[in-house]
C-alpha cells in the first residue's frame, strides 16, 4: 500500500489560493535583485530564509512588499509565474487560481501592462506544455484606499479577457470590508469571480461582514468562522467555500501549532474547506506539503484527503463540466489505489 505522503502527492488537485508574489523564493529574488540592479536588505538566499520569522500577518507583509522591489520587467513577471506554475504542476496541481496585487507594483512605477503580459505569458505556456490550466484574481489591497483600488479596477477592465475574478488581501485588522463597497458592486455588475481574504486574523463576525456587504463567492482562510455556530450553519448550508492555508496559519501564529489548527474541525462540520498554499516561498511549502504537514498532525486520513482534493475543484471558478471531469479523476485515482 502507497503511503499517505504518495497519495497526497499524486492526486489531482486545485490550488485556488495562490499570491503570485509569494512565489518568489529567495533564489529568484536575488537573481532578480542583480539583474535589474536592486539592493536587498538580505546579501543571499539563505539570509534572507533564515529572516522569515513572522509574529503576525504584518510582520509578514512588510517583507514580502519589500521584496517585490525585485520585479521589474515582463520577464520578471514570466519567470515568477511559471517557476510557480511548474512546481505546481509537479504536485499535480491541475488548476490554479492565481491572486496578483498589481497596486504593489504600479506604486513602484511598474506598468499594469508589464505585470499582467509577464504572468499571461507564463500562464498559457504552462497551458500548453505542463498541462495546468489557471485562472487570475486581481486582489485589490486593503490596506489603501477604496478610491486607489477602484483607480486600478478600471485599468484592469482593459485586461478583462484574461482576469477571471477580484479578490481583497492585506492587512485584515482596521480595514473592514465595508470600505470596499463600491469596488465589489462594481466587480459583480462587470461579472467577475469575487473572493476576499477574511477571518484570517479578524473574527467571525469578519466573515458575516465580509459576505453581508461584498456578497462574495469565496472567503479566504476563514478559519474564525468556527467561533460562530450560526455562521457555520450558513456556510455549510450554502457551501461557500473556505480556502484554508494550514502552514501560512501556522506561520503567521493564527494557530500555535499545526496541531491545533482547526482544519480536521471544519471539515468535520462538513464544510467546503480547501488546502492552500497561500504564499509558499514564505511559508515552508508548497500545497502538497499543506497537505502533509495538516495530514501528519492532525491525523486526516485517505477520504479526508479526497474530500478535500473534491472541494478544491468544487469551489473553484471552472465550468460544472470540467469540474466534473476532474471530480471523475479523483475517483478513478482513489480507486486504483484501493485495490
Ligand atoms: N493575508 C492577507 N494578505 C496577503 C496574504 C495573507 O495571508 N498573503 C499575501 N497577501
Ligand atoms: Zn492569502
Amino acid at each position: 500500500m502507497n503511503s499517505l505522503a504518495d497519495f497526497i502527492a499524486g492526486i489531482p488537485k486545485a490550488e485556488i489560493h495562490l499570491h503570485i508574489e509569494g512565489t518568489l523564493e529567495p533564489e529568484l529574488m536575488v537573481t532578480l535583485g542583480k539583474r535589474n540592479g536592486v539592493s536587498l536588505p538580505f546579501p543571499d538566499a539563505e539570509t534572507a530564509r533564515k529572516a522569515y520569522n513572522f509574529s503576525d500577518l504584518q510582520s509578514f507583509l512588510d517583507i514580502y512588499y519589500q521584496a517585490t522591489a525585485v520585479l521589474i520587467t515582463e520577464e520578471d513577471f514570466y519567470d515568477l509565474t511559471f517557476a510557480y506554475l511548474k512546481k505546481a504542476a509537479s504536485q499535480n496541481v491541475r488548476h490554479a487560481e492565481i491572486f496578483f496585487d498589481p497596486q504593489s507594483h504600479t506604486n513602484r512605477g511598474i506598468t499594469f501592462e508589464t505585470v499582467i503580459r509577464g504572468i499571461e505569458r507564463a500562464v498559457v505556456e504552462a497551458h500548453s506544455t505542463l498541462n495546468i490550466s489557471t485562472k487570475l484574481i486581481m486582489c485589490v489591497l486593503r490596506h489603501l484606499s477604496e478610491k486607489e483600488g477602484l483607480k486600478i479596477f478600471d485599468k484592469a477592465l482593459a485586461w478583462k479577457q484574461w482576469i477571471a475574478g477580484i479578490g481583497l488581501d492585506s492587512s485584515e485588522r482596521g480595514n473592514p470590508p465595508e470600505k470596499f463597497r463600491n469596488l465589489f458592486e462594481r466587480a459583480h455588475e462587470e461579472g467577475f469571480l469575487t473572493v476576499a481574504h477574511a477571518g484570517e486574523e479578524g473574527s467571525a463576525a469578519s466573515i458575516r461582514n465580509t459576505l453581508d456587504t461584498l456578497h462574495v463567492n469565496r472567503i479566504d482562510h476563514g478559519v474564525h468562522c468556527m467561533e460562530d455556530d450560526t455562521l457555520v450553519a450558513e456556510l455549510v448550508q450554502k457551501q461557500i467555500p473556505l480556502t484554508v492555508c494550514p502552514l501560512s496559519n501556522v506561520r503567521l501564529k493564527v494557530f500555535e501549532s499545526m496541531k491545533q489548527h482547526n482544519l480536521k474541525a471544519m471539515l468535520k462540520k462538513g464544510l467546503c474547506v480547501t488546502v492552500n498554499s497561500d504564499d509558499p516561498a514564505y511559508f515552508g511549502g508548497y500545497v502538497n506539503e499543506n497537505y502533509l504537514e495538516a495530514a501528519n498532525a492532525l491525523h486526516l486520513n485517505r477520504n479526508d484527503i479526497i474530500q478535500l482534493a473534491q472541494n478544491s475543484f468544487t469551489a473553484s471558478s471552472l465550468s460544472t463540466v470540467h469540474k466534473q471531469l476532474y471530480l471523475d479523476e479523483i475517483d478513478r485515482y482513489a480507486s486504483s489505489r484501493n485495490a
